[in-house]
Formats: structure tokens, sequence, C-alpha cells
């Protein structure tokens, strides 16, 4: 007689273990190695609640979130509007696949294009990650135009599928496999490293000579971060991103930008990053953020750019899913009626002074940057040479978690401490980054 693959006894006693031996052990012989890399700390946290910017590890112990869990939580750890929301729709609906009518994801809809700059006809097609975006994004470029070539960043990070990744300018997240072709990697304009150092007319250049001898002459589009978040915090200076999109739609093709981790309010200034900039683009990509931690992402375009894709189904089986609209709705409501953008802006200047005052007590912290709550330091072991501080860092990193900071080492020399924490982000928190990131660089 067959028998069953999951025997009811094979899960015989198995509640949640919460000891760190169990979950450590049960990750080293379950994970896969794809899944098990990405550790950040020597000795692993366990999480086992969050509030607001805040979390708790499984002995009570609490810290202060200024990685937002990778940029996701944007509004607080289990914002109650948001969890009411969600909880609503679980026990309503938990799916409807988009071949069936549903309002949720279609008011959505309609409240994300009310974000986006007005006097264009926006249309939305929602996905479940950001990866799958900008993969939507790129298809949709190429389709549109006709065109196969496609300008990125290096140092910049738009996911792991194959696409995606293809278009990320980071080794790390490259793997040695042939990704897609009729990519192109220009220099990213980093006013701090960037190979033709702080000025933007030489990047702009190389954008010229890479479509005169790397492409075809006719494009399909480029993608750039506004402010490229995996990259360490590297905002495009003033006047690039409009110089770029004016070469690239002169070589027909589109402006995609990714605001996967720059949107919804968080540079403060401005709802999107690239409304900084002056730039109308064809396309946005947006995640993380959108969902406060609920699986949810999207492609903004343009509906002439979109309507490309009428004649082929495109489908991601949780796209659209209600549940994680409903907390997309709620999320973009508590933005709004928290007033978080402003309060993004404001208690992000007073971090950004926290961190400058740092700077010039450290030698190690070569650079301070960001804006509203995306933030970081960069530490070198020389502010001449500006050689990377990568030991130093980890050093600070694993000080500040025993402070308790949970930050982020980013950066291609994994050489910047990079702060994004839920926007609700208040002046005691930043207090206790002071004094703890004080006594973090003071004790190594
Ligand atoms: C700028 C940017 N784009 C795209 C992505 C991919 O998003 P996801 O991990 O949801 O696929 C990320 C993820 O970190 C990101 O930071």
């Amino acid at each position: 007689m067959a028998t069953s693959n999951l025997h009811p006894d094979a899960l015989k006693g198995l509640a949640t273990d919460w000891s760190t031996e169990g979950i450590v052990a049960r990750r080293e012989r379950f994970y896969a190695a794809s899944q098990r890399a990405f550790v950040p700390y020597r000795t692993p946290v366990v999480f086992k609640r969050g509030e607001g910017q805040y979390l708790w590890d499984e002995n009570g112990r609490k810290y202060l979130d200024l990685l937002g869990m990778n940029v996701s939580v944007s509004v607080g750890h289990c914002h109650p509007a948001v969890v009411a929301a969600v909880r609503e729709q679980v026990e309503t609906l938990v799916h409807c696949t988009t071949m069936f009518y549903h309002p949720v994801p279609a008011h959505l809809a309609e409240e994300l294009v009310a974000t986006m700059p007005s006097g264009h006809d926006w249309v939305v097609h929602f996905t479940n990650s950001g990866a799958e975006a900008t993969d939507l994004a790129l298809l949709m470029a190429r389709a549109h135009t006709g065109n196969i070539d496609f300008l990125a960043l290096r140092n910049g990070y738009h996911g792991a599928t194959f696409g995606a990744q293809s278009l990320t300018g980071i080794a790390s997240f490259r793997h040695n496999v042939p990704l897609l072709g009729g990519i192109v990697h220009v220099a990213n304009p980093d006013q701090y490293r960037g190979i033709y150092g702080p000025t933007v007319e030489p990047y702009l250049d190389e954008i010229d000579r890479a479509i005169a001898t790397q492409t075809s002459g006719a494009l399909a589009g480029m993608i750039i971060e506004p402010v490229q978040g995996y990259g360490g915090i590297v905002a495009m200076p003033p006047g690039y991103i409009a110089g770029a999109f004016e070469r690239v739609r002169a070589a027909g093709g589109l402006a995609v930008v990714d605001e996967v981790q720059s949107g919804f309010a968080r540079t403060g200034d401005h709802f999107w990053a690239f409304e900084a900039h002056d730039v109308v683009p064809d396309i946005v990509v947006m995640a993380k953020g959108i969902g406060n931690g609920f699986p949810l992402a999207a492609v903004v375009a343009r509906r002439e750019v979109a309507e490309c894709m009428a004649g082929k189904f495109y489908f991601n089986t949780y796209g659209a899913n209600p549940v994680a609209c409903a907390a997309g709705r709620a999320v973009l409501r508590v933005i709004a009626e928290e007033r978080l953008q402003d309060n993004a802006r404001d208690i992000g200047g007073k971090l950004l002074s926290v961190l400058d005052g740092l700077r010039q007590r450290y030698p190690l912290i070569g650079d301070v940057r960001g804006r509203g709550l995306m933030l970081a330091v960069e530490l070198v072991q020389d502010r001449a040479t500006k050689t990377p501080a990568t030991a130093a860092t980890a050093q600070v990193f694993e000080a500040a978690r025993e402070h308790g900071l949970i930050l982020s080492k980013s950066g291609a020399h994994r050489n910047v401490l990079r702060m994004v924490p839920p926007m609700c982000l208040n002046d005691g928190d930043v207090e206790h980054v002071a004094s703890a990131l004080d006594a973090s660089f003071a004790s190594i």
C-alpha cells in the first residue's frame, strides 16, 4: 500500500521550539545553502516580537530596528491599523486570483496612482516581490520599445531573479551563470568614491560612450535607484537622473526608476525619491515598504507603455492578493494620517546631525550621507585614501547590537552602516542611537 510522505506521526510533538539551539540546528539542517548564507551577526539573533520601531528577541531583550527588517517595515512593526485591515481581510477571503474581480487591489491601484505625478495616465500591475516587479519592468520596456539593450548602474541592486540579477551591479549578488544579455552597466555617480569623483558630467558622458560602443544604439531603457540601497545609500546627484534619462530617451529607451527602498515617503522631502530630480519616469518599480512586511510589490507604468502586454498572459499567482493589498491600503493611510513623510524628514535630519557629530569625533567615519530616514555612515581606514574599513565596520556593527541597535552592513566593501528604520522613529530613539553608536565606536 502506498504511504504518504507526510505521515501525521512525523509532525507529532512539533510545537514551535523557540530555543536558540533548536532554531539554529533546524536552520543548519533543513535550509538550503542559498537561504542559509545571508547571516549578519557572529552569533544568531532570534526575533520573537515587534512593535513600532522596536523588536524583542526570544529572551525578551529589546532592540531598536534601524534596518526596518530590510526597509520593509515602513510604518512600524505590527501597526494596529495594518493588523486590523489584514485581520478583516483574512477572516473574509484570503486569496482571490486576479482573473476574478475584487475591490481591495483595485482600490489600492487607484490610491497608488494618486501618489504619482499628475497629468499622466498611470496603471498598476501587482506582483509579490521587488525582483518580480523589476523583471516585469524590463520585459515591459523591451516589449514596448521593440529594443533589447538596457542600461543599469554599477553598484545597483534590483533583486535575485534572473532578470533583476542581470541588472544588479554588485558581484556578491551575481551568480556564476550566464545572466541575461543586452544589459550594460555604467559607472554610478557616487559623489564620495565614484571613479570620476564628485561631479556629474563625466558620468553622463560615459552613458553616451556606452550607448555608442556597447549597444546597438537603440535602447529599451535604463533603470536607476534614486538612492542606491544595498550599494550603501548612494544618492544620485542633482542633474544625473534627468541627464541620463534624456540620453536614454533620445536612443528610444524608457526611463525606469527602482523605488523599492527609497519610495513611500522614506526620503522625507518627497513621497517618491525621483520627485527630487525633476523627472517623470515611464515605469516605477516598488516593493518593501508598500506592504509593511507583507509580500507585495508593484510596477506602475504609463498606460501606453503597459498596454504592449495586453496580448499575452503575465501572471504572478499571488500578485494582487487581497490580504497583501489590504495591508498596502492601510500603509498608505497610516503614512498620511501620522504624517510619516514629515517625520522621516524631521527625525531623519536630527539623526543625520548626530551622525555628523560622530564623524567629527571618529576619524574612522569617512562619510555621512542620506536624506530622511535613509542614512548611512561609511567607515574608512584613512580619510585621504578612503580605504574601506571592512573589519572595523563589522566590529562597530557587533558592538551596536550589544547596545541594542540593529543595523545593516552594506556597500560593495561591507563598510557602510545603513539606517532605514520604520518611519515612526522618534526623538528618544535618536538619543539612543547617539549614545549607542558613540559607545560602539569608542569600544573598538
Ligand atoms: C532597490 C531594490 N530593488 C529590488 C529589490 C528586490 O526586491 P525583493 O527582494 O522583494 O525581490 C530590492 C531588494 O532588496 C531592492 O533593494
